[in-house]
């Protein structure tokens, strides 16, 4: 077996082995969203939460692009040029002046259209990984400066952490916090929403009914990260989507109800749903939560997670 290409060699020699590389999905712990703009677009104020829910994507050198993938609903997946993963190598091939070739596998766990960013975390990965075994060297900044041409939510897939979230998404900056680490539940929903019809769900709301507040920094939530108690943080997590979503997937509510019930701290829908997630008080009580709600929490399955985990990084 060709030993693993490692993080220390030279960044700007290609990679003498494979390259493995792990990436988390994302929660929003705050996500507030504006008008729809001219483009389509909303411009929003986040706060993003890299998770330990994690796929890990892997590149072999190779004369042509190749994919395959294994894993949770890798089935449903294209493997064309409509592949978020195949559209970002080509990017990092256009923007580096390289031929776009690997042979990449993705192992993935993340679950699809879940609100958890899993086709954008892919995406960062893909960044990663071709950058490493091409040997082109690039900043973690240009690499987010490439990633946003393919998401809004890749450039922080490619840096992780806790870090808020501005523009449409895809303007990034790392919050300072005290270095905790967070637990929570993930309910994953059976299947999955698609995130132009719940942005769109959210417009018809608004037309009949009232206009977004202006967006401001989330003062609170931002407060709160800096202190150790989830009990705090538990009064400052929201989600404009939230509505949207739950309008889209009325048995949401249920599974919200099921969360309190079983004693989380706080539950929301995780950015653009349909998966939901909770804050436990500590590992233990997130084990316990996840199992309550894999009995009664109408969810296909649950599993404990914690924050902040790092962006895209080579195993
Ligand atoms: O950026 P991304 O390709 O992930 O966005 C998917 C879709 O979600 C967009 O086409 C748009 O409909 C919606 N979206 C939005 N405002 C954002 C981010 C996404 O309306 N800030």
């Amino acid at each position: 077996m060709t030993e693993a290409w490692r993080p220390d060699d030279d960044r700007t020699r290609p990679a003498s082995g494979p390259v493995r590389v792990r990436v988390p999905a994302k929660i929003n712990l705050h996500l507030a969203v504006g008008p729809a703009r001219a483009d389509g677009y909303h411009d929003l104020t986040t706060v993003y939460h890299a998770v330990s829910l994690c796929d890990e994507l892997t590149a072999r050198p190779g004369d042509t692009l190749t994919l395959t993938m294994a894993g949770e609903g890798t089935g449903q997946l294209a493997l064309d040029d409509s592949n978020l993963i195949i559209r970002a190598v080509r990017a990092l091939a256009a923007h580096t002046g390289r031929p776009a070739q690997a042979r990449l596998h993705l192992r993935k766990q993340i679950p699809l259209a879940a609100g958890l960013a899993g086709g954008s975390a892919d995406a960062a990965a893909a960044l990663i990984a071709c950058d490493a075994l091409w040997g082109t060297g690039l900043t973690r900044d240009q690499l987010g400066g490439v990633a946003a041409q393919l998401g809004s939510d890749v450039p922080f897939l490619v840096h992780g952490g806790t870090a808020l979230g501005t523009g449409r998404g895809e303007v990034v900056s790392p919050v300072l916090a005290r270095p905790t680490t967070w637990h929570w539940v993930l309910a994953v929903a059976d299947g999955g929403l698609a995130t132009p019809r719940v942005y769109a769900a959210l417009d018809d709301l608004r037309a009949a009914g009232t206009a977004p507040a202006p967006l401001a920094a989330p003062d609170d939530l931002l407060g709160a990260l800096r202190q150790r108690d989830p009990r705090v943080l538990a009064g400052t997590l929201g989600n404009d989507l939230e509505a949207a979503a739950l309008s889209l997937r009325p048995a949401l509510a249920a599974t919200l109800a099921a969360g309190t019930a079983a004693g989380a701290l706080a539950g929301l829908v995780s950015g653009s749903g349909p998966t939901c997630v909770f804050l436990a008080g500590d590992a233990a009580h997130a084990a316990a939560l996840a199992t309550r709600l894999e009995a009664d929490g109408g969810c296909r399955y649950a599993v404990p997670v914690h924050g902040p985990m790092p962006g895209a990084r080579i195993a």
